[in-house]
C-alpha cells in the first residue's frame, strides 16, 4: 500500500463488539450487518472476524454482496434484507443465500427458481411493514403470503421479521407499536422458528425486540446508533480510522485566502499543511467550513477553505510538522481522538453516511 491516504479497520474492535453485543442481547442470537461493504469496513474481513468472535450469522441487501462473502469461501448463514430482482433469484438459490419474501410475484418466481432444482427447499423469511413504510408485506396481507409458501412445495418459512423505524428513541412510543403488530401477526402464523425486529438500537435499548436474533450494524463498527443510546455503547470500541500523511507545507501570511472559493481567510501568519485526501474519498467538502478537525502532531488541526476532490488544507500553526507525518482524520492520535460521529454532528447526518461514504478509492489495511 503506497497511496498517503488510508483507513485503518480494526478486526480485534469488531470481535470485542460482537462479544459485547452478543452479552448485552443473548439469548438472542447476534446477527452481523456487513452490507455497504460492512459499513465501508470491508465485507469479507469484518465478516469472518464477526463469525470468529460467534455472531450465528450474516446479513446483506444485495445478491451481489452475498456473491462476494461466497467467493471468499464464507459458508455461513447470509440473510438478505430485501426481495431481490427476479433475474437473480436464481443465482440467491444458487449461492444458497437466505431470501426475504414480501410480494406474491417474488414468491413464485423464487419457488419456480428453486423448482429447476430438483429435490431442493430454501427456507426464506417473511419480512411485515410494521410501520417502516419502506418494504414487507402489510400485515392483514401476511397469512396469505404463508399460506403460499407453504404450499409451493419448495419454500419453507424459516422466519419472520420486521424492522423499526425508531429504534435509536427509546422514548418514543411507536416501537412498541410496531412490535405488537409484529405479535399480531405471529399470533396467525404459529409455528415459526426465528423472529427478529431489532437493529443495533433495537437489540440495546428495548428488550421486547430481541426475540431470536438482532441484527445489527453500526454498533458492531463500535458507533452508536444515536445520542439517545449513547450511554448503551460506551464499551463498544470504534474499528475505523482513516488516515493521511502530510504531502506539503507552506508558510501563509495573515490576510491571505485559501482554497476554492477563498472562504477562508488567516488571520495570523501561520503553517498550512495539505492532505492528499479529499471528497471523492469521502471527506465531504463543507466538513471544514461545519469546524471540522484533523489530528497532526497529536494536536486538533482546523480544515481551512474547502475540501477539494483530492486535497484538503489544515492550519498547523507553528506545531513541529513535516512532510510524511501522520495526520488522524477519524480515531485517536496522542489523548486526542476525532470520531465519525463528530463528522455526523457537523454535517447534519448519522455515521453510518460517514463511513459508508468512504470510498472505495481509499485503500483500506485490516490488523487483527
Ligand atoms: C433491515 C435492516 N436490519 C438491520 C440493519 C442494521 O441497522 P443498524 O446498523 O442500525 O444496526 C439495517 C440497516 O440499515 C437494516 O436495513
Amino acid at each position: 500500500m503506497t497511496r498517503w491516504a488510508w483507513a485503518d479497520v480494526d478486526l480485534a474492535a469488531v470481535a470485542h463488539n460482537v462479544g459485547v453485543l452478543r452479552r448485552a442481547v443473548a439469548p438472542a442470537e447476534l446477527w452481523a450487518v456487513v452490507k455497504a461493504d460492512a459499513y465501508g469496513h470491508g465485507a469479507v474481513p469484518v465478516a469472518r472476524a464477526a463469525l470468529d468472535a460467534g455472531a450465528a450469522g450474516l446479513c446483506v441487501a444485495l445478491t451481489q454482496e452475498g456473491r462476494e462473502l461466497r467467493a471468499a469461501g464464507i459458508d455461513a448463514p447470509v440473510l438478505l434484507l430485501s426481495e431481490q430482482p427476479p433475474d437473480e433469484l436464481a443465482e440467491v438459490v444458487e449461492l444458497g443465500l437466505v431470501p426475504t419474501v414480501y410480494r406474491a410475484e417474488t414468491i413464485d418466481a423464487l419457488a419456480a427458481a428453486v423448482a429447476d432444482r430438483p429435490g431442493h427447499t430454501v427456507g426464506v423469511h417473511l419480512k411485515v411493514d410494521t410501520g417502516m413504510q419502506r418494504v414487507g408485506a402489510a400485515p392483514a396481507d401476511a397469512p396469505g403470503l404463508v399460506e403460499r409458501i407453504r404450499s409451493s412445495g419448495v419454500l419453507r418459512l424459516e422466519g419472520v421479521m420486521t424492522h423499526l423505524a425508531v429504534a435509536d428513541e427509546p422514548e418514543h412510543g411507536f416501537t412498541d407499536v410496531q412490535l405488537h403488530r409484529l405479535d399480531a401477526v405471529l399470533s396467525s402464523v404459529p409455528d415459526v422458528a426465528v423472529v427478529h425486529a431489532a437493529n443495533s438500537a433495537g437489540g440495546l435499548a428495548h428488550v421486547g425486540a430481541r426475540r431470536s436474533m438482532v441484527r445489527a450494524g453500526i454498533a458492531l463498527y463500535g458507533m452508536s446508533p444515536g445520542h439517545e443510546v449513547d450511554h448503551l455503547t460506551a464499551d463498544l470500541r470504534p474499528v475505523l480510522s482513516l488516515r493521511a500523511r502530510v504531502s506539503m507545507l507552506k508558510r501563509v501570511a495573515a490576510g491571505t485566502a485559501i482554497s476554492y472559493g477563498l472562504r477562508h481567510t488567516f488571520e495570523r501568519d501561520t503553517t498550512v499543511a495539505t492532505l492528499p485526501i479529499g471528497y471523492a474519498d469521502g471527506v465531504r467538502r463543507g466538513l471544514g467550513l461545519a469546524g471540522g478537525a484533523v489530528l497532526v502532531a497529536g494536536h486538533r488541526c482546523p480544515i481551512v477553505g474547502v475540501v477539494t476532490m483530492d486535497q484538503l488544507m489544515v492550519d498547523v500553526g507553528e506545531l513541529p510538522v513535516s512532510v510524511g507525518d501522520e495526520a488522524v482524520l477519524i480515531g485517536r492520535q496522542g489523548g486526542a481522538e476525532i470520531t465519525a460521529v463528530e463528522w455526523a454532528d457537523r454535517l447534519g447526518t448519522i455515521p453510518y453516511e460517514i463511513t459508508c461514504g468512504i470510498s472505495p478509492r481509499v485503500p483500506r489495511r485490516w490488523a487483527t
